[in-house]
């Protein structure tokens, strides 16, 4: 176990003491956020559009005026600096300035129409450069891009399970919405409306644990695995070194696919982890900030696998296939899509983002140095995670053991409360290409002010 002992009883009483303190602060200080948040519960559930958009851990959603850059403002007229970016969606920063000019352009040529635009070829060309796999379909959101090439990979191979890992999140995809429990992979205690044991197709195994991949493949039965190159939504967990490889010639020794999940990695570099890497799956979804955080994602494949889906849909009756969405690959998506990709996702631009997300990393390190405290920071390229333990954990069973809502949430609202916001649910700070040396001096100033209260 590479993890350490949870802070001790003392830090967690402070941290119930502050986040009391801080809860008072910000209803004094969002009357207007309050006020909206009533008003919307007349016709939302819990007051907002979605209804994990209130599980924030403030007393009332914090609503939003504007967004541009690094930087949002409040309902009322409070600035932060953005250190969550919509979970990725905003990973280049809100409204970029070119998808902006873009889009107003394209809002007058036409928002969808069911038909491919003129721009397809230079999209297909875009994404092909940029994650270097040949072949490509769009999609509205990561989610679905996953949910289909479970779809093509069960149709391509005419297996039916799925191989992927304990603490795995790839959107809403039922399939991968498991657990592991007593050695069984089940359903998610937590799904409301399931009424299908996903433990029926769906196995899961620990991250970074070859051997237990191994015996699943060895059965023969499995159609993909399906991973991200690092888990991204449970702390952070990266992968050992040669462990995504190792999956690759696993997978291909045992005739199943494997889909790299690039979602939250396209943090790594340019081309997401996977080119960076040198290793070359089947399929890579790569979802959220891809149209500079306009709903839109795609997933990408060879053109041997495009040869096999299409002998697949051609031997298929006639009819719908069960992949697509009416939405996906509008005119609007596409032009969003082409400024991202060719104009903002540059390499001057990831280039930007890695310095400040090293002075990130090291003013955190000195900060939880000067504290005594026996925490870590876990990094793929732009995206930081600061987790409860000593070095990063290899699994998310030891993931989960380090986390602490308690710190957790008085941490993310005493900086929340300074102007700096965190991403929700876990410890993630993401650098975009607008975030200035200001941006991150703030963070760690209020970080450091947050740790002298604590400890
Ligand atoms: C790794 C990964 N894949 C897919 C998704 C789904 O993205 P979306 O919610 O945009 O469909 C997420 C969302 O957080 C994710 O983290």
């Amino acid at each position: 176990m590479h993890t350490t002992q949870l802070p001790d009883d003392a830090l967690n009483h402070k941290a119930a003491h502050l986040i009391k303190n801080e809860l008072l602060l910000f209803l004094k200080t969002h009357p207007t956020s309050v006020e909206l948040g009533t008003k919307s519960r007349e016709h939302f559930l819990y007051g907002v559009p979605m209804h994990w958009m209130n599980d924030w851990g403030t007393p009332c959603p914090l609503f939003v005026r504007q967004a541009q850059g690094a930087h949002f403002t409040c309902a009322d007229n409070i600035s932060y600096v953005d250190f969550c970016l919509g979970d990725t969606g905003a990973m280049f920063g809100h409204s970029p300035e070119p998808v902006a000019r873009t889009l107003e352009q394209q809002a007058r040529r036409g928002y969808t129409t069911m038909l491919p635009d003129m721009l397809a070829p230079q999209v297909g060309a875009a994404l092909a450069e940029q994650f270097g796999m040949p072949c490509w379909q769009i999609t509205t959101t990561a989610t679905d891009a996953n949910r289909f090439v479970l779809r093509w990979a069960r149709a391509v191979t005419g297996r039916q399970k799925l191989l992927v890992f304990d603490g795995c999140y790839h959107g809403t995809v039922d399939d991968t919405m498991v657990d592991v429990e007593a050695n069984r992979t089940v359903s998610r205690a937590s799904l409301l409306g399931q009424n299908v044991d996903l433990g029926q197709y769906t196995v899961a195994v620990d991250f970074n644990d070859l051997a237990a991949v191994e015996r699943e493949l060895a059965s023969g039965d499995y159609a993909c695995l399906l991973t991200e190159p690092a888990l991204t939504n449970c702390g952070m967990v990266p992968a050992l070194p040669g462990f995504i490889s190792s999956l690759r010639s696993l997978t291909q020794r045992y005739g199943t696919l494997l889909i790299l999940d690039e979602t939250h990695t396209i943090s790594s570099g340019r081309g997401g982890w996977a080119k960076n890497h040198e290793v070359k799956p089947d399929f890579i979804v790569v979802g959220k900030p891809i149209a500079g955080g306009l709903p839109a994602a795609a997933y990408g494949f060879s053109g041997d696998m495009a040869a096999k889906m299409q002998a697949a849909k051609d031997l298929a009756p006639a009819g719908h296939s069960g992949i697509g969405t009416t939405l996906s690959g509008n005119m609007m998506t596409l032009a969003a899509i082409h400024a991202t990709l060719t104009e903002v996702a540059t390499p001057a631009a990831y280039s930007d983002m890695f310095k400040l997300a090293d002075k990130l990393e090291d003013g955190l390190n000195i900060q939880l140095k000067r504290h005594g405290l026996p925490w870590c920071i876990t990094r793929i390229g732009a995206r930081i995670e600061l987790q409860f333990c000593k070095s990063s954990p290899l699994n998310a069973r030891e993931a989960r053991a380090t986390q602490n809502e308690v710190i957790e949430n008085a941490i993310h609202l005493f900086l929340l409360n300074r102007g700096v916001l965190l991403t929700p649910f876990h410890n993630m700070m993401l650098v975009c290409p607008a975030t200035s040396e200001d941006d991150i001096n703030r963070l760690l100033v209020v970080f450091g002010e947050c740790l002298d209260q604590l400890v």
